[in-house]
């Protein structure tokens, strides 16, 4: 099973059967396997009705005849036809044994490296710099830290960039407001949405306060030293504030992925240059434009993106299209990916056209704009505090780390020196959960009782049946033998591990990160089945004792593994 993968395994055998039986080439994806109703088999193959249509034959008929055709008797028990023409598959016992033995001296629990690793640039977090983070950045570095650690166990090679907010008009009234206060020794910055405002506030009051802004944007582009180091100052003061909710968060992202805005400076030229020369600009109202073709507004217009403003500056769009040109020509990337918010999919679009166009992204040179929802509060509207500020995050975090330790508190098993590190695992995970068990591209709603809840869909649900299963391990101070599947609950579990393969590869493929929660969540209810069901250190004799700690071991890891690739902890005790 080179794919690591059932379903994948048993699509080729089809594939083989139906060219065998009806002369027809499909790939063993498109032989639609899927895990089956529980109480029926344990995949079941639905191309027999496609078929049937594409043939002008009964699609009874066409499975019958596939399954003729079929060789599986070495992983599975003889396919059955059902319903309007699927077939269903049983795994066999003793290869479901045998698997779950190779799983056990597996490091990489049965996941293969995928055979053809691809180079990833993956930009997430990219906050701006001199605005406090908000929960909208807080999207982009859980989704992207867990596709990054998802893409990186797959076998990819991943490049992390922050592409950080650090260059624009802005930064004039910033750097302004700054001075005013008298440089960065004021103190002035540790608050920086606070500061933020005040300049804007003062930018929109002052027209003479306005005019400097204006002039230092000027002198700030022509690279003018003393405004550069007050430009600095700012910069620095919103990377310690990033970095310090990174290490809280736990997402991989420091200094040396820093890649903000500002580092593509020095390319903007030529690339427009190169744009010029390819035929793609247009002026319009004195701004430098590239019109890309099927790009309208509601009356038909064609949108711009414009790369040179009329002031002679570039903006975002002109840096985005030097990212694309630096990530595939200078670091040879073959994947370029964006976690950023949905509203700027166009925006995306419109720059991936371009590049295509300029040959910058071609068919092994790939862009995906990894999109997603806003967060609603419960009221259903963008999240915000009571007084109307948008949400900070340092504040949040640290509300999620209180909450849990309450709700680990009222359980009050927990030894007084694990509370700590316990309440920041869960209550750190519960937010990242929240956040990647849903569709990424929708909103979705932040509940704290929801997220913190023991049951149901939640990271703590996982880690307490991660924290069980490694409890009774511990308890018999061993970690089982040779599994054997005596009763329905074992046997749903064994059915259920072997299917990480399957999980990682789809989440991975489709930047998907809810595939995997929904994965670890049917294991851990599978688990619990198990654990109610299956006396662990009080089996009948020492053989069912052994089968079902090896059950519970394996399932321990699987837990971890999957949380670690979500960048959730698995504590050991709960
Ligand atoms: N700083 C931007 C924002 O907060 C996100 C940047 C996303 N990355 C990019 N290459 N455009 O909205």
């Amino acid at each position: 099973m080179r794919s690591g993968d059932v379903g994948l395994e048993l699509g080729s055998r089809v594939a083989a059967a139906v060219r065998a039986a009806l002369g027809v080439e499909i790939t063993p994806a498109e032989a639609l396997i899927r895990p089956a109703p529980p109480d029926r088999a344990d995949y079941q193959c639905n191309a027999a009705m496609g078929l049937a249509k594409r043939l002008g034959r009964p699609a009874r008929e066409v499975a019958a005849a596939v399954v003729e055709h079929l060789d599986v008797s070495d992983l599975a028990e003889p396919p059955e036809v059902a319903g309007p023409g699927f077939v269903n598959f049983a795994l066999r016992h003793d290869w479901l044994a045998a698997r779950l033995a190779d799983l056990v001296a597996d490091d990489r629990l049965g996941v293969p490296p995928v055979a053809e690793p691809r180079r990833c640039a993956i930009d997430y977090g990219s906050p701006n710099v001199a605005k406090e983070m908000h929960v909208g950045h807080l999207r982009s570095a859980i989704i992207g830290d867990a596709v990054v650690r998802v893409l990186e166990f797959a076998g990819h090679d991943v490049v992390r960039h922050n592409h950080l907010g650090d260059w624009g008009t802005p930064f004039g009234m910033l750097i302004e407001h700054l001075t005013d206060e008298g440089g960065s020794a004021g103190g002035s910055i540790r608050d920086l949405d606070a500061f933020y405002r005040a300049a804007r506030r003062k930018f929109d009051a002052d027209p003479g306060f306005a005019d400097r802004s204006r002039r230092r944007v000027v002198a700030l582009q022509r690279g003018d030293e003393a405004t550069l180091s007050l430009w600095r100052d700012l910069v620095r003061a919103s990377e310690r504030h990033f970095a310090e909710v990174y290490a809280l968060l736990g997402v991989k992202l420091d200094e040396a992925d820093h890649y903000p805005e500002s580092f593509y400076n020095p390319f903007l030229d030529e690339v427009v240059a190169e744009l010029e020369a390819a035929g793609l600009t247009e002026v319009s109202d004195g701004a430098v434009c590239v019109f890309p073709p099927g790009f309208t507004n509601r009356d038909g217009e064609r949108l711009p993106l414009i790369v040179r403003k009329s002031d002679g500056g570039y903006g975002y769009a002109a840096t985005d299209l030097a990212t694309v040109r630096y990530w595939t020509r200078e670091r040879k990337a073959t994947d370029l990916l964006y976690a950023v918010g949905s509203p700027q999919a166009q925006h995306f679009r419109m720059v991936f056209a371009t590049a295509e166009r300029m040959g910058w992204l071609d068919d092994d040179h790939r862009a995906v704009h990894i999109g997603f929802g806003s967060v609603l509060g419960e009221d259903g509207k963008v999240l915000r505090t009571r007084a109307g500020a948008s949400v900070k995050l340092v504040d949040l975090l640290r509300e999620a780390v209180d909450r849990a330790a309450d709700v680990l508190s009222r359980r009050g098993e927990l030894p007084e020196e694990l509370r700590g590190p316990v309440a920041r695992a869960v209550g750190i995970g519960a937010v990242k959960y929240a956040d990647l068990s849903g569709d990424r591209e929708k909103d979705y709603v932040f509940a704290w009782d929801r997220m913190l809840a023991l049951e149901g869909n939640t990271s703590v649900y996982l880690q307490y049946a991660n924290a069980r299963a490694r409890s009774v391990v511990a308890r018999a101070g061993r970690t089982g033998g040779a599994v054997s599947l005596d009763t329905p609950a074992e046997r749903a579990l064994a059915v259920q591990l072997v299917r990480l393969p399957a999980a990682v590869a789809v989440t991975a493929a489709e930047h998907a990160p809810h595939k995997l929660c929904t994965y670890l969540y049917e294991t851990a209810v599978a688990f619990s089945a198990f654990y109610e069901h299956c006396p662990i250190l009080k089996a009948p004799d020492d053989r069912t004792r052994d089968s079902r700690l090896a059950l519970a071991h394996l399932t321990s890891r699987v837990l971890t593994l999957g949380l670690d690739l979500l960048g959730i902890e698995a504590p050991e005790t709960l």
